[in-house]
């Protein structure tokens, strides 16, 4: 394997050692003392970009240890790898690819060659053919079988296929078209019932999305529900109704696709970070083209923030490091994501794949198994119904959650009584986790309520907050395709930072492997009777369901 990216254990850097004396120093700080101790904390602790306002001033951190964070990133090789990954080096070392969705969305007029060619001119071509594909089919030209127009649009395809596609339809809806759109991803049969019991064949166009088009569940349901659609329309039908993302075209021709109706993409293009490719097809058809390049053009205007602002401004960078004293100096083993929208509740599960599909690794670029701590585990929903289901935990749980707040200042549809609500809950809460409710704050609101101090001594321990819980604030504007554009990007640069801080390669997925080689062997004893040797939980599990 080449050696393109620099294999530093972070543990041997300077900066890491710094960090760990300067943990334990601090550790015993509160946040509220941070403020006391620096008067002029917010001045390096929030950041002004477009129209974000990012606010990590309510964490365990002083300015010695942003710095020596800041270091740490300098000393690690960062810039470099950035400008490796920007100009198309191999970065996804263990499977031999580039890592260019950047590409995809890249503001900058100069040529970028990978691999010998310009690859822009190709990349606006494909994009123009599924402009013009979207386009026909909003306006209704694209005609069905029996020649009425399209009205529903269903994506099958799972993990990055859909994920991102989902999640960014849903984000929009206030920018949406007519068409209706739904997601079948799992390989379980009701789920897709469920959802094409209510079609109808004539007016519905299905987009198959595979990058590989080998993946068990897509093939799965791609099949069955073109068997469903030929059980009631022609076989020339098909081509009206049916189009595929891949870079497999060799597949979707043999699944009957003509070359027309492919849509290609680039093995350069991971399925987690594709949605801004082809992939994205249904986005493009759910709020149109036009609206899908402001998506495109807010991740760019984030992608050229990351590479060329220095790293004590730099969002991605500032909140990757972040995450990394949390994880690997402080123990914390997840995040918490809140975005205080309906219109993102599904961002905590797509950011699970991007996060922890490519983080979830421990054997370091030297090939050896990592002495650190790597990917968090990501999880949350959204605020404020996420305030009356687990909040709870992180107020008074023993659990360390740090937690990234994401709100917009501007509602959609302008309901200021709402939006007044919303945004004092989305405040409230950080101040509430940061400075928590003393024993005398207890005690002076239950004398207050005429409570005997008998009474007040047994009950007050259980209403007492320690707070001292860190967050990060990304305030917003509004929700729009450029702001959301920006915001995924964001966390896709974070994902690429703490990758390379921890040594490990973020762009592959072998640990998604292993569980499809074995339900392919588990398939055969269950539908062949086959014996293949297991475990004997496996075997008495096999024998509960065969019988
Ligand atoms: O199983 C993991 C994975 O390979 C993801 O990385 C990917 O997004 C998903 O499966 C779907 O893959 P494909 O687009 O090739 O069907």
């Amino acid at each position: 394997m080449q050696k393109i990216l620099p294999d530093n254990n972070p543990t041997d850097l300077n900066a890491w050692k710094s960090l760990q004396k300067h943990f334990q120093k601090i550790n015993k700080t509160t946040l509220k003392d941070h403020f006391k101790n620096e008067p002029n904390r917010l001045d390096y602790t929030i950041l002004k970009w477009e129209d974000f306002y990012v606010d990590f001033s309510k964490n365990r951190l002083d300015k010695k240890g942003f710095d020596l964070l800041i270091q740490l990133a300098e000393e690690s090789g960062l810039k470099e790898t950035i400008d490796a990954q920007f100009s198309g080096e191999k970065i996804n070392v263990t499977e031999n690819r580039a890592v260019l969705h950047t590409a995809l969305r890249t503001l900058k007029k100069e040529p970028l060659i990978f691999e010998g060619e310009n690859i822009l001119p190709l990349l606006a071509d494909t994009q123009q053919k599924m402009n013009t594909f979207c386009d026909k089919v909003i306006s209704g030209i694209w005609k069905g079988y029996t020649g009425k127009s399209i009205t529903h649009i269903v994506n099958i395809g799972i993990g990055g296929s859909d994920l991102g596609p989902a999640m960014v339809v849903e984000a929009l809806e206030y920018y949406k078209n007519h068409l209706a759109v739904s997601f079948i991803s799992n390989v379980e049969g009701d789920h897709h019932q469920e959802i094409i019991k209510n079609l109808d064949p004539e007016t519905t166009l299905f987009v198959i999305v595979s990058k590989t088009f080998t993946t068990q569940e897509t093939l799965s349901n791609a099949n069955s529900i073109r068997a469903w659609f030929l059980n009631q329309a022609p076989k020339d039908a098909v081509a009206k109704h049916f189009v595929a993302v891949s870079t497999n075209t060799k597949e979707t021709a043999a699944f009957g696709i003509s070359a027309e109706n492919t849509f290609p993409m680039n093995d350069w293009v991971g399925g987690r970070f594709s949605l801004w490719s082809t992939v994205g097809l249904s986005i493009s058809l759910a709020i149109g083209p036009k609206q899908f390049s402001q998506l495109l053009e807010g991740a760019g205007k984030m992608d050229a923030h990351f590479q060329e602002t220095p790293f004590d401004k730099n969002i991605p960078v500032i909140l990757a490091l972040i995450s990394i004293w949390y994880n690997n100096f402080w123990n914390a083993e997840s995040e918490a994501i809140i975005p205080y929208t309906q219109y993102l509740r599904k961002l905590p599960a797509y950011l699970q794949q991007g996060i922890m599909e490519s983080n979830g690794k421990s054997v370091g670029r030297d090939g050896n198994r990592v002495n650190h701590q790597t990917g968090t585990l990501i999880w949350g929903a959204s605020g404020t119904n996420a305030q009356h289901a687990f909040f709870q935990l992180i107020h008074q749980g023993t659990k360390l959650i740090p937690a990234d707040f994401i709100g917009f200042k501007k509602a959609l549809h302008r309901n200021k009584d709402h939006q007044d609500k919303l945004l004092a809950n989305f405040i409230a809460q950080t101040e509430a986790l940061m400075n928590g409710k003393t024993l005398s704050q207890v005690k002076g609101e239950l004398d207050a309520s005429g409570m005997s101090s008998e009474e007040q001594n047994k009950i007050a321990p259980f209403k007492v907050f320690e707070g001292n819980k860190p967050t990060n604030t990304l305030l917003i504007d509004s929700l729009s395709p450029s702001s959301l554009g920006a915001l995924i990007a964001l966390y896709e640069h974070k994902i690429f930072v703490q990758g390379i801080l921890w040594n490990i390669y973020s762009y592959d997925q072998w640990g998604v492997e292993l569980g499809k080689q074995l339900a392919n062997v588990v398939l055969e004893d269950i539908k062949e009777n086959t014996n293949h040797p297991h475990d004997d939980s496996t075997n008495a599990l096999l024998k509960h369901i065969t019988n």
